[in-house]
């Protein structure tokens, strides 16, 4: 990473993910309507701030969540959030557990992934109108920020929650859950937590040159235990609606962690990476 930095402040992003809606996380938010190059955003964002610091909310899925996990527009998402200023993304993401010493209700902040999605648009270098030139080959380790991940590490035990400090998803095309011998695959291939949207999210934000860092919550066993029903909507939807108090208290600190920083140049390093990722002929 080589040149100046150039940020000063940081304005952060915040995808809410199933159950995250809270409408009173803003001081005084804007609704922003915004089309992008690669069509409408899952929703409005709302632009406001937490505690002085700007932030720019949106709801993955919609407001009344009207997109399953493949239908969501993650590269008009990401653009969105960008093209608003967004310098980081926090998202929030429900999962399954795959391993015993996640439990229901804990925390995890991802530092990897696994990519069992087909057909999502998972680049912004198609050459769609509007859109960026060339072909990016970003490579994926590490996938996710690590000042970020630290931010909301730090986050989650500051509030004594039970927080994994690593965890490697399994994305899955979904809407269904995985059958019981899927499960059983996840595991052996190492996965940890097993959801339907981490995947294409991260690598979007990563060509977009933004710090993203995500943060799971475990609201099942999925389905590979002995002797237990399978995960269902309504043990998801409970088990979030009783922890999504901890998400958001972790999400507000974290955005008050990365805005005290007073060294951003390792954004820099997240766009030198775009750049020297990109093929480009004349
Ligand atoms: N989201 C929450 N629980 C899940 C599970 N078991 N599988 C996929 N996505 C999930």
């Amino acid at each position: 990473c080589e040149l100046g930095h150039i940020y000063s402040c940081a304005n952060i992003g915040i995808i809410g993910g199933s159950g995250f809606d809270d409408p009173n996380l803003f001081e005084n938010p804007i609704e922003r309507d915004i089309t992008t190059p690669f069509g409408k955003p899952s929703d409005v964002l709302l632009e406001g701030s937490i505690k002085g610091v700007s932030c720019v909310l949106l709801a993955r899925h919609g407001r009344k969540h009207q997109y399953q996990p493949s239908d969501v527009n993650y590269r008009a998402n990401i653009w969105a959030l960008k093209s608003l200023g967004c310098t980081h993304i926090l998202a929030t993401t429900a999962t399954g557990s795959l391993v015993e010493q996640y439990r229901p209700g804990d925390l995890v902040v991802l530092d990897d992934f696994i990519d069992r999605t087909w057909g999502r648009q998972c680049t912004f270098y198609d050459r769609t109108e509007g859109g960026p030139r060339g072909v990016c080959h970003l490579p994926m380790r590490p996938a996710f920020c690590e000042k970020a991940r630290q931010a909301l590490l730090s986050a989650a035990r500051g509030r004594g929650h039970v927080c994994h400090a690593t965890g490697t998803a399994v994305t899955k095309q979904g809407p269904r859950f995985s059958s019981r011998a899927e499960s059983l695959m996840h595991r052996q291939w190492g996965g940890h937590v097993v959801n339907m949207t981490t995947v294409p999210e991260v690598a979007l934000a990563k060509e977009a040159g933004l710090s993203y860092a995500a943060v799971a919550l475990v609201t099942d066993y999925d389905c590979w235990r002995e002797n237990e029903q399978s995960v269902s909507v309504s043990e998801v939807l409970e088990m979030f609606a009783r922890n999504i108090k901890k998400a958001i208290d972790v999400i507000v600190d974290a955005v008050q962690i990365l805005a005290a920083d007073s060294d951003y140049s390792y954004l820099d390093c997240h766009k030198d990476l775009v750049t020297s990722a990109i093929m480009l002929k004349n």
